[in-house]
């Protein structure tokens, strides 16, 4: 259990470190993982504790968002340390953080997590589909300029870690395509797969009208 104290301490560090993202991983993006991260821990009756810390944190040592990736996650333990997180809980939840991307399943692996974990990265794949996801897709898109869309560029099939950041003829719908209308499939939770059916029609409804629209059917 964290006292609201450590909670606090938590929050502002996540706070701090995510501070001036635009890409789509700002503290709202924080807030809406630790709900999420709260609600699949509770149907899949698991102590929230380390969930809810991974989650804050998760985004924290991120290698897109921190320059040096190993110094940030040192700073992350003395300050786990400096509050009183026992060091199991500290490595409880770097190895969550570590393990739990997207980018980390591009490579025909899937990382062991913890069944905490798994629910951190239900809860993050979560956040990237349905309507924030569609929303999300178009902000980081317009941020690395990508193109909207454009019939002649097919989806590519194949991704790894390195193509997935490689955005040179990426288009935002191609990225649902690339990604997001596979992350259904990919959920570690029924609690998670549950959710993600609803969210799963709302993008296939909206690729459907854009494409209409696009063509100028409707
Ligand atoms: P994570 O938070 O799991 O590391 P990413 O950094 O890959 O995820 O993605 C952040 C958000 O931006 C997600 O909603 C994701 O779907 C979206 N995104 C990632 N890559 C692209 C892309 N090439 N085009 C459009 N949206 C993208
Ligand atoms: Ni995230």
């Amino acid at each position: 259990m964290l006292n609201n104290h450590q909670l606090d301490a938590i929050k502002a560090y996540a706070k701090e470190a995510l501070n001036d993202d635009q890409t789509g991983h700002a503290m709202d993006h924080v807030m809406r993982v630790v709900n999420l991260a709260t609600r699949l821990a509770e149907a899949e009756q698991v102590d929230a504790t380390i969930p809810v810390m991974a989650a804050y944190l998760h985004d924290t040592i991120d290698p897109k968002l921190v320059a040096d990736q190993d110094q940030a996650v040192a700073q992350l333990r003395t300050f786990l340390q400096t509050n009183q997180i026992t060091s199991s809980d500290i490595d409880a939840v770097m190895d969550i953080i570590t393990q739990m991307s997207f980018a980390k399943t591009l490579n025909g692996e899937r990382p062991s997590l913890s069944k905490a974990g798994q629910i951190v990265q239900d809860a993050d794949w979560l956040d990237a589909i349905g309507a924030i996801g569609i929303v999300r897709a178009i902000y980081y898109g317009a941020r690395h300029q990508e193109k909207i869309y454009d019939s002649s560029i097919p989806p590519r099939e194949y991704l790894d870690e390195q193509s997935y950041r490689n955005l040179a003829d990426e288009t935002i719908i191609n990225h649902f395509y690339e990604k997001l209308l596979k992350i259904k499939d990919m959920l570690n939770t029924p609690a998670a797969r549950q959710i993600a059916a609803d969210r799963q029609i709302v993008m296939l409804n909206f690729l459907d009208d854009f494409k209409d629209e696009w063509d100028g059917l409707q």
